[in-house]
């Protein structure tokens, strides 16, 4: 609709109907059977009101969206399209690895053409909005939401979630084409820091720290483009981000000149009451509109507050008036007036659903997610010399052991409207391979009810199968007589679903259940052992490391997930991943990340000296350092060399080394730059990741990889807050992982 045509509609709209496109409520609330993420409090919303409220959550298929459209447009008296918006994070019914997973990838393009497929999926399936992606930067694994993250780095997560909001948003524009689907860029601002790791827990940092660390990847998004923001749950310098003036009007909105439509985490206007920061929902209400907070995610506060506090004068008109006027530019921009479902297609749906084309994509997908930890002895991919590749030698006998070697629930808990039935399991992948020698049982359950406290009340509810007694003897007995009979295990261990996700704040971080206790038998028992590690967070993997010839990290692979891990144990696709993400050597780092300062007692590692900064009884390192992965083929990296000393403002510098490709077999380097900034007017971290570049080499090849660092790459928020580089030393490696020590020098001129 032309632009004068929505401005006469919205002036024509009575103060009810206006107040109604600010709320958003459950799909039950409008008679459908979508996602219930449970109403915490009966809304109190009036009929007249919820004939008219603007949107509503988790909602999906096509047919149900019609049906749910259409009742809602005969009721309502504005005559205004609902927008369906649903949490569709990492893929919609084909379901791609997730997130922290994706981070492994260091392929921008890939997460791109991963949310160009979902949009297409989504759109047929009748969604507008997607509350994706997450643009959370995550330091402690502790939080089970690390999950939806991309990663422990600013400059990774930024290119992440611009490539996710242009793969969202892709046709978008085109006038009436009803391409592509608005992307809300959540959660905004610093969910990811939550204290103790633990979910909606203070976040309090300073302003150098939110803006150097945690704000890059949400700006990123912005000047992408994207449609919508959602604020977070959390505090920011006291005051939580729903009602904070100066992160949303400030920051978001002047600052960084965002005009799109600005919703709030799941009740998070009332939780403002709950934080202490608002006496009751009606000044609740007041702060969040005042923070220019536009859509009420399920709570009745703005419904039953705004009227009253616009007569009373606490608020304006233009106030209302301006975040009306932002959700109907949307719904235009979305072509709703001119066909209020968008495309919904029940056929089409099932047409795109899970299509080959996407299965390729999720199996591709998850082959440059999954991150080789450890192959001793090039045990993996598993062939006998001279055999063809991607076929199992001769007369090998795999068993197939642990929770997950079939097991559907591997999608992680935010792929809420994936098809589990649509997951292909690792036992289903290798019963369709033809030729492939294997017997399989899980031999034990994931977890055991001291690690998930409520397991017995989901046991009780009939939530969560567990076993009897006869049943854990009969699959334990089971998983070590035919580890006996094996030439090579392949056991598929890892954290359970539920453990992760929203709510999921864990204080251990081992393996649950009795999986460590099982492997430790089936070790004794065969001659070698690969684990297959499932999780949606870094665990502990110091005894798994030990205990496993490979070790492969797989997160939660996705629909495709059996059939990629199945490719890359025979070789017919490499596991390309490297950490997104620090894994631990133990709980007690935490937080953990690579781009750490200094201080001013740095600690070697070696001395026996207590008085630096160390734990007397663990290393400082990761386990594993953050952009680490093994491959099939082996790569050596000359020393760093430098095409001149000084860079001149307006000018690059070189900086470049060889890498060769040592191995039998070609194969895809990444290969990371990290630069130091030595002094500035604040203190710097040790390292940068600065720019990757993803090599493909074939056996014996060595390239020349070069990358151009500019001063651009060197600014920082400095002492003044002002975002400048400062003149003097830095230094420059390239390297295959975090562990690189920058040491190849050079100046930025004044
Ligand atoms: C949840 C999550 C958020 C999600 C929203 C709607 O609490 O924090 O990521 O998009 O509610 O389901």
């Amino acid at each position: 609709m032309k632009e004068e045509k929505l401005r006469e509609l919205l002036d024509s709209l009575s103060m009810t109907e206006k107040i109604g496109q600010l709320i958003q409520v459950p799909g039950n609330m409008l008679n459908a059977d979508g996602q219930e993420l449970g109403v915490r409090d009966e809304l109190g919303i009036g009929d007249e009101l919820l004939r008219n409220v603007g949107s509503t959550l988790n909602v999906v298929g096509a047919d149900q969206v019609r049906r749910v459209q259409e009742e809602y447009l005969r009721r309502s008296s504005a005559k205004i399209p609902l927008l369906f918006m649903a949490d569709i994070i990492y893929g919609f019914r084909t379901v791609w690895p997730i997130p922290l997973a994706l981070g492994c990838s260091f392929e921008p393009s890939l997460l791109r053409r991963l949310c160009a497929a979902t949009a297409q999926e989504s759109t047929a399936g009748g969604v507008h909005v997607t509350f994706s992606p997450m643009g959370d930067l995550v330091r402690d694994a502790r939080w089970g939401r690390c999950l939806e993250s991309t990663g422990e780095d600013p400059n990774r997560n930024a290119a992440y979630v611009k490539a996710c909001v242009e793969g969202f948003q892709e046709g978008l524009a085109e006038e009436g084409a009803g391409k592509g689907i608005a992307s809300c860029v959540k959660h905004f601002a610093a969910y990811g820091a939550p204290e103790g790791g633990r979910d909606y827990n203070t976040v309090d940092m300073s302003e150098r720290r939110l803006r150097q660390d945690y704000l890059p990847a949400y700006r990123a998004g912005v000047e992408a483009g994207c449609e919508m923001v959602m604020t977070s749950f959390n505090t920011v310098d006291g005051v939580p981000a729903t009602g904070n003036r100066w992160l949303m009007q400030d920051v978001l909105r002047k600052e960084w000149g965002f005009t799109g439509v600005l919703i709030t985490d799941y009740a998070a206007i009332a939780e403002l009451v709950t934080h202490g920061v608002a006496k009751d929902q009606k000044e609740a209400a007041r702060l969040a509109m005042e923070a220019g907070v536009d859509i009420d995610m399920c709570t009745g506060c703005y419904a039953n507050h705004l009227e009253a506090l616009i007569r009373e004068g606490a608020l304006t008109q233009e106030q209302l008036d301006a975040a009306v006027w932002r959700v109907l530019s949307l719904k235009n921009r979305l072509g709703l007036f001119e066909d209020p479902f968008r495309g919904a297609d029940a056929a089409a749906e099932n047409r795109l659903y899970q299509n080959e084309s996407f299965l390729a994509l999720a199996r591709e997908a998850a082959a440059k997610c999954s991150v080789l930890l450890e192959n001793k002895g090039e045990l993996l991919p598993l062939r006998e010399a001279g055999e063809a590749e991607g076929t199992q030698a001769k007369g090998e006998r795999i068993a197939l052991i642990g929770p997950f070697a079939d097991r559907k629930e591997a999608l992680g808990m935010w792929a809420i409207h994936g098809d589990r039935k649509g997951v292909v399991t690792i036992r289903e992948a290798f019963a369709e391979t033809p030729g492939l020698d294997f017997c399989w049982t899980e031999g034990c359950e994931t977890l055991l009810p001291e690690d998930y406290t409520d397991l017995p009340v989901l046991a009780e509810r009939g939530e969560r199968v567990c076993w009897s007694e006869e049943k854990r003897k009969e699959e334990w007995a089971r998983a070590l007589e035919i580890a006996e009979n094996a030439d090579v295990a392949v056991v598929a261990l890892g954290e359970d679903e539920i453990q992760g996700g929203e709510g999921g704040s864990r204080t251990k971080l081992t393996l649950p259940g009795d999986q460590l206790r099982l492997l430790r038998e089936v070790r004794k028992r065969v001659s070698r052992l690969i684990v297959v590690l499932f999780a949606g967070r870094p665990l502990e993997l110091r005894e798994v490391k030990e205990l496993a010839d490979a070790l492969l990290l797989v997160w939660y692979p996705g629909t495709e997930g059996g059939r990629a891990i199945r490719d890359m144990l025979f070789g017919k696709s490499e596991p390309e991943g490297r950490l997104s993400m620090s894994l631990p050597e133990s709980v007690g780092q935490l937080p953990l990340y690579y781009n750490a300062f200094s201080t001013g007692r740095p600690y070697d590692g070696k001395t026996a000296n207590r008085f630096f900064s160390r734990y007397t009884d663990c290393p400082n390192a990761p386990l594993y350092p953050f952009g680490y992965g093994l491959s099939y083929h082996s790569a050596a990296y000359g020393p760093t060399h430098l095409d001149g000393r000084i860079l001149k403002r307006g000018g690059t510098v070189t900086v470049w080394a060889e890498v060769t490709n040592t191995g039998s077999r070609d194969g895809v380097e990444t290969v990371q730059l990290y630069l130091r900034d030595v002094t500035g007017s604040v203190v710097r971290p040790v390292k940068e990741l600065a720019d990757v570049r993803k090599v493909f080499l074939k056996a014996g090849e060595t390239r020349r990889v070069e990358f151009a660092v500019t001063e651009e790459m060197l600014r920082f928020y400095g002492r003044d807050l002002q975002y400048r580089s400062e003149p003097g030393l830095f230094r420059a490696a390239i390297g295959a992982d975090s562990s690189v020590v920058p040491d190849a020098e050079f100046e930025l001129e004044d």
